[in-house]
């Protein structure tokens, strides 16, 4: 099966050279073509250029072809989601209730709410439910433009949870066409019984539960919420370590709430990614300079929690490459909307139009080991794209928050229907 999309009004973040990540001044450019074409064989991008310049696709040997006439509107790549925890049992807004009283999220989760709720909640759940429960904000965040999404666990907190959350994540990549990237996150939070003995936890996830994760292949990455009240530097290192010997490699929660020294942990081990950064100092920025590691914000935890944003400019301005992921929670970030971080890129961090889309394209495509395959518009890339709605500009994107712009989302080459 083929697919033609003609009369593009503008077709966005095109790369004739594909690069795996944009950093620093490089991030303020994006590549587009006016009035474009792009064309899709199978799964993947054939073939893209000027509408002055279209091959004569109606003689296209024998195979079936669609055609779309996107006059007036954009094509995208789909937004890649780098950083989410959209598998949970039920929601939390009663603790947003407190929030909003004046609870903190930290005196929330000391008195067993926050992640320990959630991991009651999921406790109960049986797999299908889950399934059940997650399918609907899959197709959500699909139809708002995303085409591959992490997911992590961190709702277990017990083995048996902790596997029942994986195999939940690997069911839902059979019945979704979102490409799914599974992380292990069993430190997300110390349960109550383990408060006084918090090191016999952090045992419990080495010896017992990421061995049982890779024998069955649940995860590609492991995470830890490296964070005061939650897991020290010690606890992060050893859980790193007992991952890597697995061949998972780290991506982690680092300085949500303070100067954790998570982002220079999760340099040494060369994580993939460290995340949300609102404590970024000059000593995070130089550490990761000479890194593979992707740093990531994520705008819609600290915009639901009410704290302080990530010092984006100092970062871009330092040369750092910067990723943007949704947070997708029932806790800190209840939404997977990536349009809506895109508006708060440039509301909150001041952030380009350009930089916003490279940072939730091709830099959060990075942060889950697929830039090769996703994150532009490229030859031979999947064809994961959306049309948008008649708009007039690429800037029209994150200027007009709060209303969907996607009129048809495609996915492997398909378009999809929600
Ligand atoms: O990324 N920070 C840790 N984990 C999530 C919150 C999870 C929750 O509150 O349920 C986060 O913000
Ligand atoms: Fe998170």
């Amino acid at each position: 099966m083929a697919l033609l999309i003609k009369n593009i009004k503008e077709l966005v973040q095109v790369e004739n050279k594909p690069k795996l990540k944009v950093a620093g001044k490089d991030m303020a450019k994006l590549k587009t073509i006016k009035d474009a074409w792009v064309y899709i064989e199978g799964d993947r991008i054939n073939d893209f250029g000027k509408m002055k310049d279209i091959p004569d696709y109606s003689k296209s040997w024998g195979m079936k072809m669609n055609v779309i006439d996107a006059t007036d509107r954009m094509v995208f790549p789909s937004f890649c989601d780098s950083h989410t925890h959209l598998v949970y049992a039920g929601s939390r807004e009663i603790e947003y209730i407190d929030k909003i009283k004046g609870l903190s999220y930290e005196e929330i989760a000391a008195r067993g709410g926050g992640i320990l709720n959630s991991a009651q909640r999921l406790h109960k759940a049986t797999e299908e439910e889950l399934v059940e429960n997650a399918l609907p904000r899959l197709r959500e965040i699909m139809m708002q433009g995303t085409g591959a999404v992490e997911i992590k666990s961190g709702y277990g907190l017990t083995v048996e949870d902790e596997l029942k959350m994986l195999r939940v994540i690997g069911r839902l990549q059979y019945m979704t066409p979102l490409k799914l990237v599974p992380t292990f996150l069993g430190a997300h939070a110390v349960p109550l019984e383990y408060r006084s003995r918090q090191s016999e936890f952090v045992d419990l996830v080495i010896n017992e539960m990421i061995p049982r994760v890779a024998a069955e292949k649940l995860a590609a990455y492991i995470d830890v919420f490296c964070e005061r009240g939650f897991f020290t530097v010690e606890d992060t290192e050893r859980i790193l370590i007992a991952g890597m010997k697995y061949g998972l490699r780290p991506k982690i929660h680092a300085n949500e709430m303070y100067c954790s020294g998570g982002v220079q942990v999760g340099v040494k081990y060369n994580a993939l990614s460290v995340d949300h950064l609102e404590y970024t100092g000059d000593a995070e920025i130089e550490c990761l300079l000479d890194s593979e590691t992707m740093p990531t914000i994520l705008p819609g935890a600290a915009f639901f929690l009410g704290m302080d944003y990530a010092p984006v400019r100092k970062m871009i301005g330092a040369g750092l490459a910067v990723a943007m992921a949704s947070d997708f929670n029932p806790g800190s970030s209840p939404s997977g909307n990536m349009q809506f971080i895109l508006s708060m890129a440039c509301i909150k961090y001041r952030m380009l139009p350009e930089e916003a889309i490279n940072a939730v394209t091709i830099n959060s495509a990075y942060a889950m080991g697929l830039s090769e395959d996703y994150g532009s518009i490229a030859v031979g890339k999947k064809a994961n794209m959306f049309i948008t709605k008649p708009i007039p500009s690429y800037e029209f994107m994150p200027y007009a928050y709060g209303s969907n712009k996607v009129e048809t989302a495609i996915l492997n080459g398909e378009m999809v229907k929600s």
